[in-house]
């Protein structure tokens, strides 16, 4: 399809709709004018990018599974924009990452439509995260007393959004029929696909849980659970180049195929989400709505960056880490690379204090008192950067709050996909059941796992969450909220407008500071796409007061990382390790023009472009 047919299949008034119903508050956070603004500019980092790599110039799809990849490139050929793509392709992680992310779950996307009808780029913040059923309050999980109740059965399930998000975004943004975007998801759940190392680990992480956990394994009589057990984790023994098929996922998808969003929200799918979840209503289910707003725009190392903003901490806490950085130009400007320890000493207690601010402040802005311009004030943010002692590493009550300690869990809930197409227009899209395999309850008939995102609220005030998240009461469930997130799809533009960098994660609370870090990697050491995804990372969340490196720094040399922790170390930070810093998926704008794009190898998922 040409730009022309573009513009002429998405008509003037469909897309008019859809930016009318767009809150209308942008909320700009920093002006154009900073004083190091133009920082990434600036530097004369060499080499230049190994772009030897595969770049595309007619469209490129990075999502974690390949035939999550593929989906969105079928689109592209088909003609479809980046939203098509997006969609197609968010529809069939579902079926290939199915404890990452699916119909019993939730999400967020950033879309920027570069080339579009109305002659000037568009872009929105689709919200399509779950809420809280009208029958759970602030003290429901108190009250319920039952332990692991916000993490596994019923209780822990909020609405879904996923289905209602993605067909809306498609009917504002896309172009294509969703007969057309929902074929692929529909075939791989039919016909099934080999699951790999990754889904393998899920599998047994999540076998060791029940293990570890007798309460839970004796559930797995009860239909809802059997179901993970025999279809989901191969009845314990799941091998990598089994088959998983799910004829009962393929019908569901039909009903939306046919049906529309009532496909899932009334009717049978309804119906028989409520038998599984009985503190969820019909009514809950019909009033679930989609929320669309601009997304967080600020000027950060001389470029524009569109990020997602309330319900998810992903925009804020990004927005205010870079704010820090520029704040030490010189030190970002004299680092060689992410591996540098002055660099690393700067980003983790820049991670801290945007990390501090999360617990202390965000919340859904729809329902807490959020200053959310205050936040993002940048004299704000400079007063925390010049708390920065290059030296060493404050005491945790200086970022805000007192000291809690808390186990982190390993967890590969949540999928992220990027995709830009041939006219330049982009989508970032972030989708999540929370921990992996959700609530572990299933809906067998419909081929269904639930989520358990009611765990990112505070369950338990004053405890840790399942991340090791400690948050405010801001974050308390009521009726109708969505849980704060960290979900972090983010696009970053130019001066001129051209997309130069889509990327987000997984990981829980990792999601950030793996995002940030892998467009950090691209725009400020020249990094490709490869390069920037697979360079090891290190996670700061404030509390627990630890900064963790992924265990890949190890696979280097020694001689690269012994003196960067000893270094760290020696600044006070208390160093410890994890398998993996969030799951990114990256594209990258070439020097020539064409793109670049990489599935993060720790989750072994492929791009596919064209
Ligand atoms: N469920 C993980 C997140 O939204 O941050």
């Amino acid at each position: 399809m040409t730009t022309t047919a573009f513009h002429a299949t998405v008509t003037r008034h469909r897309l008019g709709i859809g930016l009318l119903l767009c809150a209308l508050i942008a909320v700009t956070a920093g002006g154009c004018h900073s004083h190091s603004a133009g920082l990434a500019h600036q530097m004369d980092r060499a080499p230049g990018p190994d772009w030897s790599q595969p770049t595309y110039a007619r469209g490129v799809v990075a999502a974690d599974h390949r035939i999550g990849s593929q989906a969105g490139l079928d689109m592209l050929r088909q003609g479809g924009n980046a939203v098509d793509a997006a969609v197609a392709a968010a529809f069939c992680q579902a079926v290939v990452r199915p404890y990452s992310c699916g119909l019993g779950g939730g999400g967020f996307m950033v879309v920027y439509l570069n080339r579009n009808p109305l002659g000037r780029p568009v872009s929105a913040a689709l919200i399509y995260r779950e809420r809280t059923p009208s029958a759970v309050g602030p003290e429901y999980y108190v009250s319920l007393g039952i332990p692991d109740a916000s993490t596994i059965g019923p209780d822990a399930v909020g609405i879904p959004g996923t289905v209602a998000g993605l067909l809306e975004t498609l009917d504002r943004y896309g172009t294509l029929d969703r007969g057309i975007v929902l074929q692929p998801a529909i075939a791989a759940a039919r016909d099934g696909f080999a699951i790999d190392d990754h889904y393998v680990g899920a599998c047994e992480r999540v076998i060791e849980k029940l293990e570890q956990h007798p309460e839970w394994r004796q559930r797995l009589g009860e239909p809802g659970f059997r179901f993970l057990w025999e279809r989901f984790l191969f009845s314990g023994h799941p091998t990598v180049g089994d088959t998983l098929k799910q004829p009962e996922l393929a019908r569901t998808l039909e009903m939306i195929e046919k049906y529309g969003a009532s496909g899932f929200y009334a009717g049978p799918v309804a119906a028989a989400i409520i038998e599984a979840c009985p503190q969820m209503t019909q009514q809950d289910l019909a009033a679930f709505e989609v929320e669309s707003k601009q997304p967080l725009k600020a000027n950060r190392l001389g470029y524009r960056f569109l990020a997602m903003p309330l319900p998810s901490s992903g925009g804020v806490a990004m927005l205010e880490t870079l704010r820090i950085l520029e704040h030490y130009e010189s030190v970002v400007d004299h680092a060689p690379g992410p591996a540098d320890p002055g660099y690393a000493h700067l980003l983790t207690e820049a991670m801290k204090h945007a990390f501090a601010d999360r617990a202390r402040w965000l919340a859904d802005d729809q329902y807490a008192s959020v200053p959310l311009g205050h936040l993002l004030d940048n004299d704000r943010v400079d007063r925390l950067a010049e708390r920065f002692d290059p030296a060493r590493t404050l005491d945790s009550q200086d970022y805000g709050s007192s000291q809690i300690t808390a186990d982190v869990i390993e967890d590969a809930g949540t999928s992220h996909l990027s995709v830009v197409d041939r006219w330049g227009n982009a989508a970032a899209c972030t989708e999540t059941i929370n921990l992996e395999f959700g609530s572990l309850l299933c809906v067998p008939e419909f081929g269904l796992v639930l989520n358990n995102e009611m765990d990112d609220f505070v369950t338990d005030p004053g405890q840790p969450n399942a991340f090791g998240l400690v948050q405010s009461d801001r974050n308390l469930p009521e009726p109708g909220k969505r849980p704060l997130s960290s979900m972090s799809p983010t696009i970053v533009l130019d001066d001129a407008g051209h997309v130069v960098a889509v990327a987000g994660a997984s990981g829980g609370p990792r999601i950030i500071s793996g995002t940030l870090q892998v467009l950090l990697n691209g725009l400020l050491f020249r990094m490709s796409p490869n390069q920037a995804v697979a360079a090891p990372r290190i996670h700061h969340q404030w509390l627990p007061n630890t900064l963790w490196f992924e265990n890949r720094w190890k696979q280097g040399s020694s001689d690269s990382y012994d003196p960067l922790i000893r270094d760290l170390r020696d600044r006070g930070h208390a160093v410890d390790w994890r398998p993996d810093i969030g799951n990114v998926q990256l594209i990258l704008r070439a020097p020539d023009g064409t793109y670049g794009a990489a599935s993060d190898p720790r989750k072994g998922g492929e791009p596919a472009g064209w």
